[in-house]
């Protein structure tokens, strides 16, 4: 599919003229962020990147350059920037009412929980809407805690789950977690995924070994019951990885064992991005108590759902339990307007041809450059580990930096993580195009060939 390339891959053509740019100077823009916005908030290339304006699968500069996006606002963009369909029904909605809140009836708040209801396994068919993954995650282990009765809870290794204080003590990165009191009663059992596990075997003993940490993690660190085991069925920014395929299914019997329930966050996993199965979990055979969404659920508005079953919800009943924002009619609007693109679009059939043309050209290139140590993931959720050494696999954190904007320079934005930020994290909007990750492949070939010298 790739060859060798020495010349600047060209971009497959698009018919979008952007408008010109009138807005303020991006040195300004620059500026003003860096004095009035929390520093906290960072970028991601040597010079920041300014975006203005997107059509599908490519987002443009100030200065009208295309770029191919494949990292879709983190995963976020699920259906294409500024799909008109979705633009068209939030357009409408919010020319109709935006806001009254869920203390009122309105007939999309209702019809989007029955939408996704059915998509989920039977059961799992009572929704409670957010507006952020990080606030699905608190409110599903809320739920959990307050159904099981117990407080204790296991998260994995190298997951992300969010930045509030609750979702912050899920994840397992220090990188991402402050050194103040967060939620008590988290532990986090060993990440499954062969590459850099400590156990050894062939990666199906490993995921056997992995889920039994998780009875080990309960015997010396909980009461012997626990409340939630919570884990993404592929971890985003933990660089897409994942267990082999009998992994889950023994963790949630052992979970089970210990009267916990089983959470699935499909903040990035779900909407068809894995391409076989509209959800994460269903690569693996198991049917999860709870399910977090958020993300691609929106194509980029703010909403995120928890799903579960009714016995698990009505625990939420026993107190008042309001969030101002969540199920407004707008959010509402984008997110039907989502799942009838996706299904009219075939977008879950794409990420999976697509991403399959991707995933294999990743591999070719991985034959060829020294610094391709893994080639992971599913669908359009596809992760390249870069090692100085594949033996040592000691993480090439500055050159994937160097890849980064090696690809930026050629037009081609990807996302980066893992523990030590030696990952490409490849997650485009789901209406990539063959011709594109053709391009895209070609572009990576160049720029890993001039990294390594
Ligand atoms: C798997 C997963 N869960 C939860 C979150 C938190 O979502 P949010 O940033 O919307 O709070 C993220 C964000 O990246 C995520 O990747």
């Amino acid at each position: 599919m790739t060859t060798a390339a020495t010349t600047r891959p060209t971009m497959p053509p698009c018919s979008h003229v952007p408008r010109p740019y009138t807005g303020p100077a991006r040195s300004e823009v620059l500026a003003t962020r860096r004095q009035y916005t929390n520093p906290a908030i960072f970028t991601i290339y040597r010079e920041p990147l300014m975006l203005v304006e997107g059509h599908r699968q490519y987002l443009f500069d100030e200065t009208g350059r295309r770029y191919l996006d494949l990292f879709a606002g983190i995963v976020t963009v699920s259906c294409g920037h500024a799909h008109p369909t979705v633009t068209k029904r939030v357009q409408e909605q919010a020319a109709l009412l935006a806001h009254t809140t869920t203390i009122y009836l309105h007939p999309h708040f209702g019809e989007f929980a029955k939408r996704l209801a059915a998509k989920m396994p039977p059961g799992l068919d009572v929704t409670y809407f957010v507006n952020a993954g990080n606030e699905a995650n608190d409110l599903a282990i809320q739920m959990a805690r307050l159904y099981t009765g117990n407080n204790d809870v296991i998260a994995l290794r190298n997951g992300y789950h969010g930045g509030s204080p609750a979702a912050m003590a899920l994840t397992s990165h220090h990188t991402w977690k402050y050194p103040t009191q967060l939620n008590s009663g988290v532990h986090h059992a060993v990440c499954p995924d062969p590459y850099r596990s400590p156990f050894a075997g062939t990666p199906s003993q490993i995921a056997s070994k992995s889920a039994e940490d998780i009875r080990e993690t309960i015997r010396f660190s909980t009461p012997g019951k626990i409340a939630a085991f919570i884990t993404e069925p592929l971890q985003g920014v933990g660089g897409v990885t994942h267990g082999a395929p009998n992994y889950l299914k023994e963790a949630y019997a052992i979970v089970r064992e210990h009267g916990g329930l089983c959470i699935a966050d499909e903040v990035q996993t779900g909407f068809g991005r894995t391409g076989d199965h509209f959800w994460g979990f269903q690569h693996f055979g198991v049917v999860p108590d709870i399910v977090t969404m958020a993300k691609g659920i929106g194509n980029g508005y703010a909403l995120a759902a928890v799903t579960t079953r009714r016995e698990i919800a009505e625990k939420l009943a026993q107190r008042i339990h309001f969030n101002t924002y969540g199920g407004n009619p707008v959010s509402m609007a984008a997110g039907l307007a989502v799942l009838d693109v996706i299904e009219e679009e075939r977008l879950q059939e794409n990420s999976r041809v697509v991403g399959g043309r991707l995933k294999t050209g990743l591999q070719d290139l991985g034959t060829r450059h020294r610094l391709i140590g893994d080639v992971r993931g599913m669908g359009l959720m596809l992760g390249v580990e870069l090692v100085r050494d594949r033996n040592t696999k000691e993480p090439a954190r500055e050159e994937t930096a160097a890849v980064l904007e090696g690809l930026r320079e050629l037009g081609v934005l990807v996302g980066k993580g893992g523990l030590f930020g030696n990952v490409l994290r490849i997650k485009p909007p789901m209406c990539v195009t063959a011709a594109d990750v053709d391009f895209a492949l070609e572009a990576l070939d160049v720029v890993l060939g001039r990294v390594e010298g």
